[in-house]
């Protein structure tokens, strides 16, 4: 599918649409793509980021400043925040950027009355369940480090914003969102670009969204996690990675089965990291 098509049949037009994190590798795909479905996409980062058409607003935001953070959010219908550290990292940035970053988010977004949220979760909140366990989002967290805790955070953070003001948020545990899967890992996590921008938007336009827990992942015929619970959101996936097992399984023949990456979900995210 080309990144000019709109992926969604229907007609759907916001005022303004927030995408933070959009210098980043998600954010630079969904900033390609989210721009058809509003007037004026206005994106941030912490650097490099230019505003490249008329329909772009540029707004360079740590999201630790939580002033910078509550200008932002003003005017904006929708947020589809990616911004924040992605990996596993020292402690220090994880904090700023996830723990205290997400909360300026939600104080800001009260503020301003801005009442739609997709927010990018992690599948490292449930790394620590076995891959030979299917998950859904209604079971106990089990984060596989500091990062996937901080996403945790974020769950939580969101659903008392829900609760206490009614603000809706779709928290993503996203898989593996690559042009294509890297491992054998991947041949359950993987979500195409194309089905990431179908999420978003289901997400961003289902009438009553709620708060909502769901993994973003593909139609794949291997998966470790159960989306049941948010079929209300009409998120639809329609690439798999199969077309891939092949070429995937040539490249790694007989993974190591006493590599605790190779039992527990999170992958390599579960093993001691270089940060005790
Ligand atoms: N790519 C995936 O498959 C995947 C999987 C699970 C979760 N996610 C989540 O989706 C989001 C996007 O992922 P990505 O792969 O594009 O990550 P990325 O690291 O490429 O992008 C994240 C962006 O956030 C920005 N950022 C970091 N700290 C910040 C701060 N303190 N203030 C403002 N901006 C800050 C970075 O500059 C970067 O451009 C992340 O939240 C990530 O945790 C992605």
């Amino acid at each position: 599918m080309s990144s000019d098509q709109k992926l969604h049949p229907t007609p759907i037009r916001f005022k303004r649409l927030l995408l933070t994190g959009a210098a980043g590798g998600l954010g630079s795909e969904l900033r390609k793509r989210l721009h058809r479905y509003c007037d004026v996409l206005r994106i941030s980062d912490l650097a490099g980021l230019e505003a490249e058409a008329g329909h772009e607003e540029v707004q360079l935001v740590r999201l630790e400043d939580a002033a910078a953070v509550h200008s932002l959010v003003e005017g904006v219908d929708a947020v589809i925040h990616l911004g924040g550290v992605s990996t596993e990292q020292p402690w220090d940035p994880i904090l700023q950027g996830n723990i205290v970053g997400t909360y300026n988010l939600y104080e800001a977004l009260r503020k301003h009355g801005v009442k739609r949220v997709v927010f990018a979760s992690s599948n490292h909140v449930t790394g620590f369940y076995r891959q030979d366990e299917v998950v859904s989002p209604s079971e106990p967290m089990r984060p596989d480090g500091l990062y996937g805790l901080s996403k945790a955070f974020g769950e939580s953070l969101s659903r008392l914003y829900f609760d206490r003001y009614g603000i809706e948020t779709a928290c993503v545990r996203i898989g593996s969102s690559f042009p294509e899967p890297r491992n054998r890992r991947m041949l359950a996590t993987w979500m195409s670009y194309d089905d990431l921008e179908r999420l978003v938007i289901a997400a961003l336009t289902t009438p009553v969204l709620g708060h909502t827990v769901m993994y973003g992942m593909g139609d794949n015929t291997t998966t470790w996690w159960d989306n049941t619970s948010a079929r209300h959101v009409g998120y639809r996936p329609q690439d798999s990675s199969e077309q891939f097992r092949a070429k995937v399984e040539a490249a790694d023949p007989r993974p190591d089965l006493s590599d605790p990456a190779n039992i527990y979900q999170g992958g390599p995210f579960v093993r001691t990291g270089p940060f005790d």
